[in-house]
């Protein structure tokens, strides 16, 4: 079915920023993964500044209780960004599938971009692709995924593809990948994903696993996969090699550009949902730093 945009409530999203961190031990016994720094800024500011460049103002966080504070502090109701940022607590990391179903009051019947916290994206064109793709669910429905080529797909959900580009089937953490595509951590699905992700059920490693309802909706005939090429970079930060790989790349774009990836007053300021002496205000507590001075010389420009 084709549906009009006027019918389809705005598009939402949804961070993950729960789980166990077990990768990343012992740094992450006592701190959130999501609030360790990538470079200069928290590792959740990249997800979020995603949201955001895909024009997208309303989101709800999945955090694990122990962190909600912290969280809060950071974020508050996101109304100094000119957003509305939700909290809600998942009390297990029992599985990337499971926001969904914790999330559906959050979403009331509106469309989803669906977002891992430690996934770090980075790309030209990458704003224009994604509200590409947030347009063709919020107007056709059905799901929209990425894929990645990697040297390590058995860390992933893989897709592999027939010989006319069609998905011919999507696995979770293969120990013989049919395909080098993972699946990165950015999902967009239309109003039934929280209803699809009630009817997962745990898999072999007690996990409520996306990438059932990613083959929930390749059954249905209503998966798209897009492929990202060579022109992006995409991290998965969760481990210790990735977390400083992302590091390390976010440093070198920024050093050798004089630009910011992931700089959220940034965004919300160029999409006008904040304005000069707003931005003004959020740089000053932080003027000591190169993020703060170019927080305001963005303001003066
Ligand atoms: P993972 O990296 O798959 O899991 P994890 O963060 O628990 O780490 P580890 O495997 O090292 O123990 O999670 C992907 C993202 O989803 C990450 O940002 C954390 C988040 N997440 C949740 O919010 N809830 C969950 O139940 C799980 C499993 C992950």
């Amino acid at each position: 079915m084709t549906r009009s945009k006027a019918d389809t409530p705005a598009m939402k999203a949804i961070i993950l920023a729960g789980g166990s961190g077990r990768r990343l031990y012992p740094v992450t016994l006592t701190v959130n993964k999501h609030l360790l720094p990538i470079y200069n800024k928290p590792m959740i500011y990249y997800p979020l500044s995603l949201v955001m460049l895909m024009g997208i103002r309303e989101v709800l966080l999945v955090v694990n209780p122990q962190d909600l504070q912290d969280f809060q502090r950071l974020f508050g109701d996101g109304s100094h960004l000119g957003m509305r940022i939700a909290y809600t607590v998942q009390p297990e990391p029992r599985g990337l599938a499971e926001g969904l179903v914790l999330g559906a009051e959050f979403l009331a019947g509106a469309p989803v971009c669906y977002v891992l916290g430690d996934n770090v994206f980075f790309g030209h064109a990458l704003p224009d692709l994604l509200r590409e793709a947030r347009r063709t669910v919020e107007q056709e429905g059905g799901a929209l995924v990425f894929g990645y080529p990697v040297k390590d797909p058995q860390r992933f959900g893989v897709v592999e593809f027939d010989e006319t580009g069609r998905v011919r089937s999507l696995e979770e953490k293969p120990e013989h990948p049919k395909s080098n595509f993972a699946v990165v951590g950015l999902y967009l699905y239309d109003a039934e994903a929280p209803a699809i992700a009630r009817t997962v059920r745990p898999s072999a490693r007690n996990e409520l696993e996306i990438t059932e309802v990613n083959r929930a909706y390749l059954r249905r005939g209503r998966l798209r996969v897009r492929l990202l090429g060579r022109g992006f970079a995409w991290f998965d930060a969760g481990t210790h090699d990735s977390f400083l790989e992302a590091g390390e790349f976010v440093a070198t774009i920024e050093r050798r550009t004089g630009t910011m990836i992931g700089c959220i007053e940034e965004i919300a300021f160029l999409n006008g949902w904040i304005g000069r002496e707003d931005l003004r205000r959020l740089a000053r507590p932080l003027e000591n730093t190169e993020y703060g001075r170019y927080l305001l010389e963005l303001a003066e420009r």
